[in-house]
């Protein structure tokens, strides 16, 4: 299961077909994931698998891949499932066996649970009830090289939001708070080549370990306010994931009430102050913006986001949701 382009470019399914044709595997390719897959592709992945006949699969790309990847594996190991299932969690499913290949270094996707999937009919991009892990998950840095500066960049920025939204949230335990810790750390090291985009060997190395690191965490904790605040910009104005999710980072952290924590994560991350990392960010992903109706909507529906809510550990009045808002995006009246 691949998108369009960067299982090829990067090498990793040619190196899977060799080791197929090497073990006389037979094997198929379904190349057709979009970004934010929806519903319909990966229902279509799953009767593509179903007809071939297939005992595994391997996912190779960036989010978009494994997500659906895990989807469409429900699919096929649970008889006459059909996509509504995939957000019934009392509806018992069992998955194919499932290898995950990241091209990316943001979602950490091939170590989490999770599969966030378009949903037309509600004009937003939602998590999945359902749970699959994928069994096995191949990390090599060299995948990543041939990727474009600002796709690293903006996958970067998101692995970032998720070491900060699992950092700074109630449900951190000391488990992954060391998986966060350290992953900041990692993080860290490669941060400044984010301003240029001329990265280094070891730069891949860090990013997709910090990656996968903060995918263990936040399959811990769950992600916060700056994914929920995330999706309209991503579905709405069709801004990248990393991007989408940067735009709010800092505000949340600057939101958060307990100094100690910031002062945590400020000395890993090497930034002297929220201010600074407002602006390192914004350096790198610009800023976006919306009519200012649009904008106070958003607000008003973060509010009653219930799930997203209760992974944020303070209280949030709609004075405070509408001030993240606005320091975050340029409102036009
Ligand atoms: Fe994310």
């Amino acid at each position: 299961m691949t998108g369009k382009h960067s299982a090829v470019a990067s090498g990793a399914q040619k190196d899977i077909f060799d080791v197929f044709d090497s073990l006389k595997i037979p094997y198929d390719v379904f190349s057709q994931v979009e970004e934010n897959p929806s519903l319909d592709t990966v229902e279509r992945g799953a009767y593509f698998g179903l007809e071939k006949g297939a005992d595994f699969i391997i996912g190779i790309g960036g989010g978009s891949p494994l997500d659906a990847s895990k989807a469409i594996s429900l699919l096929m190991g649970t008889k006459e499932s059909t996509g509504k299932d995939l957000y019934n969690k009392d509806i018992p499913m069992k998955g194919l066996p499932l290898i995950a290949i990241p091209t990316t270094c943001g979602t950490g996707s091939e170590v989490t649970p999770y599969a966030i999937l378009s949903l037309h009919e509600q004009k937003t991009k939602k998590g999945m009830s359902q749970r699959l892990f994928p069994n096995l998950a191949f990390l090599d840095p060299g995948y990543l090289e041939s990727a474009p500066p600002s796709l690293i960049q903006y996958t970067a920025i998101d692995a970032l939001g998720h070491l900060l939204e699992s950092y700074i949230n109630p449900h951190a335990s000391l488990y992954s708070k060391m998986c966060t810790e350290y992953g900041m750390g990692l993080w860290a090291k490669g941060k400044e080549r984010l301003l240029t985009g001329h990265f280094i060997k070891e730069d891949y190395e860090h990013f997709l370990a910090a990656s996968s690191i903060a995918g263990m965490a936040i399959s811990h904790t769950g992600t916060s306010l700056p994914h929920a605040m995330s999706y309209y910009l991503t579905y709405q104005k069709g801004v990248p994931h990393g991007k989408a999710v940067g735009t709010f980072l800092a505000s949340y952290v600057k939101a958060c009430p307990y100094k100690e924590l910031i002062e945590k994560v400020e000395s890993i991350l090497g930034f002297s102050s929220t201010g600074e990392m407002k602006d390192f960010l914004e350096r790198i992903i610009g800023r976006s913006s919306i009519p200012e109706e649009e904008g106070l909507a958003c607000a008003k529906a973060l509010l009653s986001n219930r799930e997203k809510l209760a992974n944020c550990p303070f209280q949030v009045t709609e004075e405070m949701a509408v001030s993240m808002y606005k320091e975050s995006l340029d409102f036009i009246r």
